[in-house]
């Protein structure tokens, strides 16, 4: 039994399985977006949107950079920590509200790009905490003994769906992909435990109303800017708070740890306040919070998992830390999860 936690809901104290995260990586666009080239766009500040978001970049993919190729580059970079082949992986999950078209999945695209053929894939929508879910579902399938190794990615291409005419939104937003390679292994690298939750109620917060069944394209569609998301921006912000804390806590409360004893929290990279507000109603000390949205802005499901590349990379994360990741999204969904490095 692991002595960090008197009751561990690490399942390999009675499966005899444990599900770890082997490999990871990242990989943003070269474009950088500035708030001063925002500034020539819409009427913003760089002083508005660094004061009310944190945020002072993003990167911007190329017009014939798809989410799928964002995609496989982080999991090249991840498949490459793990040293897993494209055709160990058997199965493919894609975290993503930008696919590179309806259907088919981005997974199935991403798996022509790696050459993993013997993989399932499909992709999985849960905007923001889409990640989170994956990883989940990743390791639900690794538990049950129907996989060993599942490659789970956020990829967005955010821009693509964007209104540059709206200052409300176009400041937050930004392109980017994380992976992780998901294996059975021994206890260390462990994934202890994933909660999940969602409100389809406060499903009007953040939405893009056009493109699918509801309001297929059409001329008015598009004139009527049907295709970009639309955010009440005030209310996301209490209820991704709210959302936040409760996962957080309920991880916490799972594996009976104490905040202090999290070495990094990786929060979604929405906005600098709210991941403040939830540090703080955490009870942790900021230099717990990772926080790197000043580079890439919110990457919805890309971004915790970019900045848990980052921060293993960086040194803030070594072999056997505990980390604890938090999501919110549109949906609303939201997520938390504890792994020990
Ligand atoms: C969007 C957000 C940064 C706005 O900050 P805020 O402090 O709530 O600001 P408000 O919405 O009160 O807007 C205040 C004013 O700034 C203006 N404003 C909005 N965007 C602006 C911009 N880019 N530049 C300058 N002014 C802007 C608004 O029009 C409003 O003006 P008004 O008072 O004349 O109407 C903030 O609400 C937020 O981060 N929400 C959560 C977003 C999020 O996390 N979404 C993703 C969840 S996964």
């Amino acid at each position: 039994m692991n002595p960090k936690f008197k009751n561990p809901r690490a399942k390999h104290n009675f499966i005899g399985r444990t599900c770890s995260i082997t490999g990871i990586g990242s990989y943003v666009p070269q474009k950088v977006l500035t708030n001063h080239d925002l500034e020539k766009m819409v009427d913003t500040s760089d002083e508005w949107i660094r004061s009310r978001t944190g945020i002072r970049e993003r990167h911007i993919a190329a017009k014939d950079e798809w989410t799928s190729d964002m995609g496989a580059r982080a999991a090249q970079r991840a498949m490459k920590m793990a040293g897993v082949t494209a055709d160990q992986i058997d199965l493919i999950i894609v975290a993503t509200i930008t696919p590179d078209m309806p259907f088919p999945a981005t997974a199935c695209l991403i798996q022509k790009q790696l050459g993993a053929r013997r993989a399932a894939a499909f992709d999985l929508e849960a905007a923001c905490s889409g990640f989170i879910y994956a990883l989940e579902i990743a390791q639900q399938f690794i538990m049950s003994r129907t996989y060993d190794t599942v490659l789970v990615i956020g990829a967005e291409k955010l821009s693509s769906i964007t209104d540059w005419t709206d200052r409300n939104t176009c400041v937050l937003f930004g392109d980017g992909a994380g992976a992780a390679i998901l294996q059975n292994r021994d206890r260390a690298h462990g994934l202890l435990t994933v909660a999940m939750g969602a409100d389809g109620e406060k499903s009007d917060l953040l939405f893009m109303p056009g493109g699918g069944s509801r309001r297929p394209a059409t001329r008015e569609s598009v004139d009527g800017r049907l295709h970009f998301l639309r955010m009440e921006g005030k209310e996301t912000f209490k209820n991704a708070v709210q959302a936040m804390l409760s996962a957080a806590d309920e991880v916490l409360r799972r594996c009976e740890i104490d905040i202090g004893k999290i070495k990094c929290i990786i929060p979604h990279q929405a906005n600098q306040r709210i991941i403040e507000a939830v540090g703080q109603r955490l009870g942790a000390r900021p230099e717990q919070l990772f926080i790197n949205l000043d580079k890439y802005g919110n990457t919805s499901a890309a971004s915790v998992a970019i900045a848990l590349d980052e921060a293993v990379a960086s040194g803030r994360i070594s072999k056997g830390d505990l980390v604890l990741l938090i999501v919110f999204g549109a949906g609303l969904t939201w997520g938390a999860a504890v792994v020990e490095w």
